[in-house]
């Protein structure tokens, strides 16, 4: 768990000490491939940090359409917006894949955040980085095309592999479409004309960026 906690940006600033605290009272837990860990509108609100495997966060709506707004991994956390705000969960959160996760108590959490000021501004970063990513995907929604879309999103998740640029999330059509709010149907159309034109191959849904993806077609 040590290694866990010293690879979470969130806890990065901590002294060997103060983590081995928050490793005494975090609790390891095991999820399979697709299982829910949390529910939109639960009134739990512990934390979870991830130490192994990834997360899809989405919300949806009452006919079960669905919005991922974000795919989380190994140093991520999740659940502290209701830890800190005392709301429901404001997303839900299911496993993409067998995890690996650690669950701090809310009660000790807070008894934590109270003597640490860094660790609070460590939260605050993340929420703003959220809430930048948030302000992207809101411009896109409204102003961006499905190609403008799918790029903007490839190049945020690509990250270089030696001297080429890979998205190894493995993600499905579906999931892309339901991460940039476009149809499965138009996600396909479209990565079958980006891999037509030279700009993507994908194998085992591991996709590999060659050229600069185009906004539009
Ligand atoms: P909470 O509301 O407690 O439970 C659901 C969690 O999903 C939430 O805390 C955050 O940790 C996470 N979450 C909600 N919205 C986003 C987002 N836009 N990007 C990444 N994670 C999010």
């Amino acid at each position: 768990m040590a290694e866990t906690l010293k690879n979470t940006p969130l806890f990065s600033s901590l002294t060997k000490d103060e983590r081995a605290c928050i490793e005494a009272v975090a609790v390891p837990r095991s999820y399979g491939r697709n299982t829910v860990v949390l529910s939109e509108g639960d009134e739990t609100d512990s934390l979870y940090i991830i130490a192994a495997g990834r997360v899809k966060v989405s919300i949806s709506d009452d006919q079960g359409k669905e919005v991922i707004l974000s795919v989380l991994g190994p140093g991520d956390y999740f659940g502290e917006m209701a830890l800190l705000d005392g709301e429901p969960r404001s997303a839900s959160v299911v496993t993409k894949e067998p995890c690996r996760v650690f669950v701090i108590s809310p009660d000790s959490f807070r008894k934590f955040l109270s003597s640490k000021p860094d660790l609070a501004f460590a939260l605050l970063r993340g929420a703003l980085r959220r809430l930048r990513e948030a302000n992207r995907k809101i411009e896109d929604l409204a102003l961006k095309d499905v190609y403008g879309r799918i790029a903007r999103l490839f190049t945020q998740l690509a990250r270089s592999e030696g001297e080429t640029l890979v998205i190894t999330e493995g993600l499905t059509h579906q999931e892309i479409a339901q991460m940039i709010g476009a149809s499965r149907e138009m996600v396909s159309r479209v990565l079958k004309e980006l891999v037509n034109g030279g700009y993507i191959t994908s194998h085992r849904r591991v996709v590999t960026i060659h050229k600069k993806l185009p906004y539009s077609w």
